[in-house]
């Protein structure tokens, strides 16, 4: 298998490779470490993220035997603590339309969601880096409406640990590594679109390649 530079690499490392540009587009599209963010702004993305999140963890948690693949399944579950963070935050606005179904990946088998855990489970990474910049600027923390982005608290590193062991173990040959890249890509590709969609800040900025999936993995 040709992996776009990574024959041979770990399924971690592929994964990175294939994502890190819509990554970065999502970065910049959310702009939540912009010093001028204010309550209001940060709640609203909250808002967006939980819209995207909710068909994702209904496909997730819907699938049978799935815990037996990632260890401590049922903790990793981020629309509690969005829905905890709006409750707190009680925004004025929020994003009123529903994600369009094209955008969703459709998660149905245990690689699929393991493929995109790997994105939802890596945001809690720069989550910590949020979080700071959350208490710095706006006075927010775990109990005021920083729950999501201080997801797990000291235990992060531990629970990103897993969650790679996991990975390594689903990685057994080239087509499981396609399925499980491939549900990562689209996630994150689905996520960009959505933000491009219902982030008024990011309206004028254009998509970089998120409906492309690469042709080598
Ligand atoms: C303003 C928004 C964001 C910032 C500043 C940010 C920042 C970061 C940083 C600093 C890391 C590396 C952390 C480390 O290696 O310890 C990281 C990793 C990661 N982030 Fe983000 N991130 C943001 C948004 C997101 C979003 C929205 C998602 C997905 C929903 C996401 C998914 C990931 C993933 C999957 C990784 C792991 C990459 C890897 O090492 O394989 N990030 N992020």
């Amino acid at each position: 298998m040709d992996t776009a530079g990574n024959a041979g690499a770990d399924v971690l490392t592929a994964l990175r490779t294939a994502t890190a540009p819509l990554h970065d587009d999502l970065e910049t599209r959310l702009d939540l470490l912009d010093p001028d963010l204010d309550v209001a702004a940060y709640a609203y993305v909250l808002s967006v993220f939980a819209a995207y999140y909710a068909p994702l963890e209904a496909q997730i948690y819907a699938l049978p035997g799935l815990d037996d693949w990632v260890p401590a399944l049922e903790r990793r579950r981020k629309l509690p603590l969005l829905e905890r963070d709006l409750h707190h935050l009680r925004p004025q606005r929020g994003v009123t339309t529903t994600v369009p179904p094209d955008l969703v990946p459709r998660l149905d088998t245990p690689l699929a969601a393991l493929g995109c855990l790997y994105v939802l489970e890596g945001a809690t990474l720069g989550g910590r880096v949020i979080a700071r910049h959350l208490d710095a600027r706006l006075g927010i923390d775990a109990r005021n409406g920083g729950a999501f982005h201080t997801a797990y608290g000291p235990e992060a590193g531990r629970m990103w640990r897993s969650m790679q062991d996991a990975l390594r173990s689903a990685d057994r040959g080239a087509s499981a590594r396609a399925i499980i890249i491939g549900a990562a890509y689209a996630t994150f590709a689905g996520f960009a679109s959505w933000c491009a969609l219902s982030l008024p800040s990011a309206a004028g900025k254009p998509l970089t390649q998120v409906t492309e999936f690469p042709a080598s993995l």
